[in-house]
């Protein structure tokens, strides 16, 4: 097996952020995305009491896991799964409630470096993005098969891409593309001089619209953050790492709606407050120091969902 690394993000205020809800006896972690295992490894040191679900749905990195983790493999559960069949995944272990759940989105540095999937514009590769390699729908199928006006609606509603159609019809033009390489030069070709000028990669976003495509990323993170809210013990907590304003959108949308209250303010009566709070109202980002030694941490955003204590 190469070496692949993943730094782990985030790690400290993870930890603190949880650490309220995983005090005490007989306690459930989930961490939905155990990826490389770092934010496990953190909790499994600091909390000996915590029985934790590692999910994750790409069989080599729950491997690597299983490796680094095996101090530990007595307090942990691996189980290869799409984080959206938590419920099925938590009724097979008769678990009924959870007191932390952590959801560190999008792909890890294994997977992103790892020239043989196919998510890097920097490396040449066949088209594949698949997460979990025993999946049928791959990038090769969405550039090559789908309609045009629906590859354009990928590329305008998950990249924000605004030459979405520019890039589709030179796509349609080249068929078959059949690597990331052959992908990145269509996309040059396609978009305007002045834009090829600007920071970043020309194909970041039609790349990441692609692989959310192929990975049903938005559509599993809704189904899952509401299922993943009514598990929660009293005083349990959601943490979510998000990567780009999509996902981020849909995190922050849902934690206000759930931790507004219903009732006008000012009414005269005492109503209950709402059953869950915000444990920081923005959001947080990572320090300075962490972005320096890790850049891929740059666009990470930490936000968390607490449950009301029982009355
Ligand atoms: C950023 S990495 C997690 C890194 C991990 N926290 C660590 O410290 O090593 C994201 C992981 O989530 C997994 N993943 C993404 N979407 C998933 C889903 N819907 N179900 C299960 N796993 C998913 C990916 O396969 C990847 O391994």
């Amino acid at each position: 097996m190469a070496d692949f690394q993943h730094t782990t993000v985030m790690v400290n205020e993870c930890l603190e952020a949880l650490a309220p809800a995983l005090q005490g006896r007989d306690k459930v972690f989930v961490d939905a995305t155990v990826g490389l295992g770092g934010h496990t490894e953190n909790i499994v040191q600091s909390f000996d009491n915590v029985r934790v679900i590692a999910i994750d749905r790409d069989q080599e990195a729950l491997e690597r896991s299983k490796v680094r983790l095996a101090r530990w493999n007595h307090q942990i559960d691996f189980v290869h799964a799409d984080f959206d069949e938590l419920e099925d995944i938590l009724a097979t272990r008769s678990i009924q409630g959870i007191d932390g759940i952590l959801f560190d989105l999008g792909v890890s540095s294994m997977q992103l470096d790892d020239e043989t999937r196919g998510f890097s514009y920097h490396q040449d590769a066949r088209l594949d993005m698949r997460m979990d390699a025993s999946q049928e729908l791959s990038a090769y199928e969405v550039v090559n098969s789908y309609e045009a006006d629906e590859l354009e609606k990928v590329l305008f509603e998950f990249g924000e891409e605004k030459y979405a159609k520019k890039i589709v019809a030179a796509i349609v033009k080249h068929r078959p593309v059949t690597t990331t390489g052959e992908l990145v030069d269509v996309i040059k070709g396609a978009l305007p001089a002045f834009v090829l000028r600007k920071s970043g990669h020309p194909a970041r976003k039609s790349f990441q619209a692609i692989r959310i495509e192929v990975n049903q990323e938005l559509e599993q993170l809704r189904r899952v953050l509401q299922m993943a809210v009514e598990r929660l013990n009293p005083s349990g907590r959601i943490l979510v790492l998000t990567y780009h304003s999509l996902e981020d959108r849909i995190v922050k949308n849902l934690f206000r709606k759930l931790s507004s209250s219903p009732h006008p303010i000012d009414l005269p009566i005492q109503v209950q407050p709402p059953a869950y709070f915000l444990v920081y109202s923005g959001g947080l980002e990572p320090t300075d120091d962490e972005v320096n030694l890790n850049p891929r941490s740059r666009s990470a955003r930490l936000r968390v969902l607490a449950a009301r204590e029982a009355a």
